[in-house]
């Protein structure tokens, strides 16, 4: 090639280079449109806020957090009941005393107390017909026993996972249970009877828990949430599990933006240009940061707007997605304190661990007064699921009961959904395969690549005290990269 035409071609690129930078063009932001800060931070949930208040209040770092909902906080769902004027929660339940739990909650004066889950009568019913199942759930003091077996083996590799996999061997060297499907590793290990435990707390495997790989179940439920279950040191806020958003809110304020949604970005390694569009009044602000931290589960559909360059999209095209469900109903025809969990007839007479071998799964469990027939709805499936779809299953899967005569009751039985929140995500690609061809490393070398760093949920164990601890292990990085 001739030094002109490489000189040209070097022109051409430079022109490319230019033209693809240009893509979001600055001269359409008013200066009181152009937010200038060090991190952009997308999602307010668990992971989003603690980030942005260790960030600014602990590290001097500017932030800019964007949250689509109205609110802080994600997971968490309080119901505010009318006629009590008193709340209950519906999503996040409960929190292990881990990494910076009990520091977060003092932070913002937060009391809480041990967390007690209500005695509650449980039906165990075919998910086809509604009729009572010939189950046999495990006892007691099979659970816990099936539950010590667990914790011996999460205790056994839990620096490789915790907090976050930043050491997890390489494929050579994976400890051949994590790469077990999960049936089997359970029925080798004895810990069947903790598999109702198991799925009830964390929802993990609807549609096929046991071809999972176990490392998933370890996700799903790791050390500090098996120690939690076995020593009962679970704990909950006082007046209710979003006082802590509310009061970060407040804290943040000036540095959130709710109601917003990404619009378009560009990134690379000097930083990160971000498009967003604010739903009340439609207006766009541009946000100009040197680094964001994303935090949201990353489905195809959340990074649309997010630029994923063919790395990165080589990881996250194969997740699995999930949908998820949580609500509040009025439900006068099931008695109070009681628990109705629908399950496939597998089960019977004591199959534990088929026990998710259906597409979908609901469990209808009192809450809330005495007297006001409230049941916590918890609905999962591997199908999508619109909010209309949502609520016809958990409204005719009542029906169900009635028409099977599972509960003495004859007449209608009038279903109120009274709240109902998606908590969809996607989940690591399901079968071993994927973490024999370098799964985690793949996933883990995102970190820091174009400007961005990976957070929440989808990255560690999935309980908010996880998310936190491994937050800081990311904020630790991100920090550095600033400097
Ligand atoms: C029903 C349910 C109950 C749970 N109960 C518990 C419990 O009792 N205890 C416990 O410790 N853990 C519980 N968890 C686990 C829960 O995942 C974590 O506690 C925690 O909420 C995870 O934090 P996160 O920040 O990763 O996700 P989230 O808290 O979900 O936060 C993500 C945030 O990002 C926002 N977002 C979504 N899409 C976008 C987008 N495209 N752009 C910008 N923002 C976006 C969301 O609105 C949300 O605010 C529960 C989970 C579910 C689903
Ligand atoms: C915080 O950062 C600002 C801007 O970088 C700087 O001016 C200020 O001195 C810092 N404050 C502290 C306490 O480090
Ligand atoms: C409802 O409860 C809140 C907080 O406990 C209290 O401040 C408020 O006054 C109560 N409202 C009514 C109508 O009782
Ligand atoms: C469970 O029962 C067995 C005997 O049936 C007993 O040895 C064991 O200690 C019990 N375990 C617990 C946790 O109570
Ligand atoms: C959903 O679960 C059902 C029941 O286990 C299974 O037959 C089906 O293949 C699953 N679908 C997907 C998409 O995984
Ligand atoms: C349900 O349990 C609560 C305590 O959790 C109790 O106050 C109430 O009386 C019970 N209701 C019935 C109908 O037994
Ligand atoms: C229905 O009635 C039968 C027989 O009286 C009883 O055994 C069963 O527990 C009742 N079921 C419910 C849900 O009340």
């Amino acid at each position: 090639m001739s030094r002109m035409q490489a000189s040209v071609l070097g022109l051409l690129a430079l022109a490319c280079a230019k033209f693809a930078r240009a893509k979001i063009d600055e001269s359409n932001f008013d200066a009181a449109r152009i937010i200038e800060r060090d991190v952009a931070i997308i999602g307010g949930g668990a992971a989003g806020t603690y980030a942005a208040v260790r960030l600014r209040e602990d590290f001097n770092t500017s932030i800019i957090v964007i949250e689509p909902k109205n609110r802080l906080g994600g997971h968490v769902d309080t119901y505010e009941v009318p006629e009590t004027n008193t709340t209950l929660e519906y999503g996040v339940q409960s929190y292990m005393q881990y990494g910076p739990t009990v520091d977060f909650f003092e932070r913002f004066s937060v009391e809480f107390g041990s967390f007690t889950s209500r005695r509650l009568a449980t039906i165990n019913v075919d998910v086809g017909t509604g009729k009572t199942l010939d189950y046999t759930s495990p006892t007691l003091n099979d659970t816990t026993e099936g539950l010590k077996k667990w914790l011996q083996f999460v205790e056994k590799y839990d620096s490789l996972v915790e907090p976050g996999f930043w050491n997890f061997p390489s494929p050579d060297k994976i400890p051949a249970e994590f790469l077990m499907p999960f049936g089997e590793f359970a029925r080798e290990h004895k810990v069947e009877a903790a598999v109702p435990r198991i799925v009830t707390i964390s929802g993990v495997g609807v549609g096929d828990l046991q071809i999972l790989s176990t490392l998933q179940v370890v996700q799903a439920f790791g050390l500090a949430v098996t120690k939690g279950v076995l020593e009962g040191t679970f704990i909950q806020p006082k007046v209710s599990n979003s006082l802590l958003y509310q009061r970060a809110y407040k804290l943040l304020k000036d540095d959130v933006r709710l109601g917003s949604t990404i619009q378009e970005t560009e990134r690379d390694s000097t930083g990160v240009r971000i498009v967003i569009q604010s739903e009340k009044d439609q207006a766009k602000t541009l946000i100009k940061a040197k680094k964001v931290l994303w935090t949201p589960y990353p489905s195809q559909d959340n990074l649309k707007p997010f630029d994923q360059d063919a790395k990165e999209l080589q990881v996250f095209k194969p997740w699995t997605p999930e949908w998820d469900y949580v609500g509040v109903a009025s439900i006068p025809c099931i008695p109070e304190n009681t628990s109705v969990q629908y399950m496939p007839r597998a089960v019977e007479p004591s199959n534990h661990l088929a026990i998710r071998d259906y597409a979908y799964f609901l469990s209808l469990g009192t809450t809330g007064p005495s007297g006001l027939n409230l049941f916590r709805v918890m609905l999962g499936a591997n199908f999508s699921l619109t909010y209309e779809e949502a609520k016809v299953i958990v409204t005719s899967s009542v029906q169900k009961l009635v028409q099977a005569g599972t509960l003495n009751h004859t007449g209608d039985c009038e279903v109120d959904i009274k709240a109902l929140s998606a908590h969809n995500g996607v989940l690591w690609p399901r079968e071993s395969e994927a973490l024999e061809q370098g799964f985690v490393q793949k996933l883990y070398s995102l970190q820091g690549h174009r400007s961005t760093w990976w957070t929440g949920r989808s990255w560690c164990e999935e309980y908010s005290s996880n998310v936190w601890t491994f937050t800081d292990t990311v904020l630790e990085r991100l920090l550095k990269s600033l400097a």
